[in-house]
């Protein structure tokens, strides 16, 4: 074989990818009944059945459709299993395939996603971002399980730091390149990594490790939930509307695992409670990509919320369509970094952008301090 300078990945390696998703799919909802799997186990969430016909209806809907022009399997499905068209507020009260209907459609697509790979090869962006969605999904559907009690045993898998020492790691300020190289790994990066552009960064401190459930407790317990002081008008004014306390997960946990099921809100509130802030995401990437696996520990447990707002690097183009991102650019949503124990290592890059609305806690996300230095 002639050696290749390409970075795009090869048909049986995106074949392979396919499979891998699919059964991680699968071995996700493998513990349960038919009827777990039709009810809305929550109503902030998915019946998973929608969240299962929703990923076929999006890989038809590229793989094929978009792929080779041929059209959908299910037209008369796109708007039932289309996000936007269908958001979640109402998919617990209308029709939907049941189990088996959803399995059916994820095989009928499937068998017609490798047949358009046998006719017209692989797109290196198509494939990779269907390979990654089904794979965030497969995270949107623990959500759903972690709030009806009803995750895989073993699960979460949220094991204690080994070290509590209060530790910060300071990092120099300067010139930084942030947001995915045109020529990563896969060579595949979401729009909203790119461009990779140069960010001057202030020195800073970033806490090791992330908060634990025992520190949050402490906070909680030292009045955190009642000290006005501590909080932002917004979250106060959410906390109060909800009688917010902390999550019943936290007591929960072990006591030296990172906290998890934590809003921004509550973060930021915590972080001021410690004299401390939340990190922005350049410094959070600047961190993470230093020297990554010796800077910061603990990445990848929960997702770490950052005091960002969700927008687009400078020269940002949407691609390959704006409801990935674009749509959900502006001041209302925060970016969180890192990925949780439930995101597929395919997903949680060093510069995958995750975000959230700052009151929600049914993600799995904590807590990683930053400070400005000492003086
Ligand atoms: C990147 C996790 C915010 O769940 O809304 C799934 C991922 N996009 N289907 C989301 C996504 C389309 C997205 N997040
Ligand atoms: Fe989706």
């Amino acid at each position: 074989m002639p050696p290749t300078t390409s970075t795009a990945p090869s048909a049986a390696h995106v074949v392979a990818a396919l499979d891998e998703a699919r059964e991680h799919t699968f071995a996700l909802v493998a513990h349960l009944g038919d009827a777990d799997l039709e009810r809305q186990v929550d109503p902030i969430m998915s019946p998973l059945v929608w969240d299962l016909a929703h990923i076929a209806a999006y890989e038809d809907l590229w793989c094929v459709h978009r792929h080779t022009g041929a059209p959908l399997l299910h037209a008369d499905l796109a708007a039932t299993y289309d996000a936007f068209e269908t958001p979640r507020s109402v998919r617990g009260e209308i029709e939907l395939l049941d189990a088996a209907g959803a399995r059916a459609y994820l095989a009928a697509v499937r068998e017609r996603t490798l047949a358009a790979i046998d006719e017209r090869g692989i797109d290196p962006v198509i494939h990779e971002m269907v390979i990654r969605h089904e794979l965030q999904h497969t995270e949107t559907m623990r959500q759903a399980l972690a709030l009806a009690g009803m995750l895989a045993p073993g699960e979460p898998g949220l094991p204690p730091l080994r070290d509590q020492g209060r530790s910060w790691v300071m990092v120099p300020g300067g010139p930084f390149a942030m947001g995915a190289r045109a020529d990563s790994d896969s060579g595949f990066a979401y729009d909203n990594e790119r461009p990779r552009h140069e960010v001057e960064v202030a020195d800073f401190r970033i806490a090791r490790r992330p908060v634990t459930n025992a520190s949050w407790l402490h906070f909680s317990e030292g009045g955190g939930y009642v000290r006005r002081e501590w909080w932002s008008d917004e979250g106060w004014a959410w906390k109060e509307e909800y009688d917010i306390t902390h999550h019943p997960r936290v007591a929960a946990g072990h006591e030296d695992a990172p906290v998890c099921h934590v809003s921004w809100f509550e973060a930021d509130a915590f972080a001021r409670a410690h004299g401390a802030r939340l990190p922005t995401e350049a410094e959070w990437e600047k961190a993470a990509t230093w020297d990554q696996g010796t800077l910061l520990e603990g990445v990848g447990l929960v997702w770490e919320w950052t005091a960002s707002r969700f927008t687009g690097y400078p020269g940002f183009v949407a691609h390959p369509y704006r409801e990935y991102s674009e749509v959900f650019f502006g001041d209302a949503y925060r970016v969180l970094r890192g990925g949780s124990w439930a995101t597929h290592p395919r997903v949680a890059t060093p510069t995958f952008r995750n975000w959230d609305l700052p009151p929600r806690r049914q993600i799995f996300s904590g807590v990683r301090l930053a400070d400005d230095p000492e003086d």
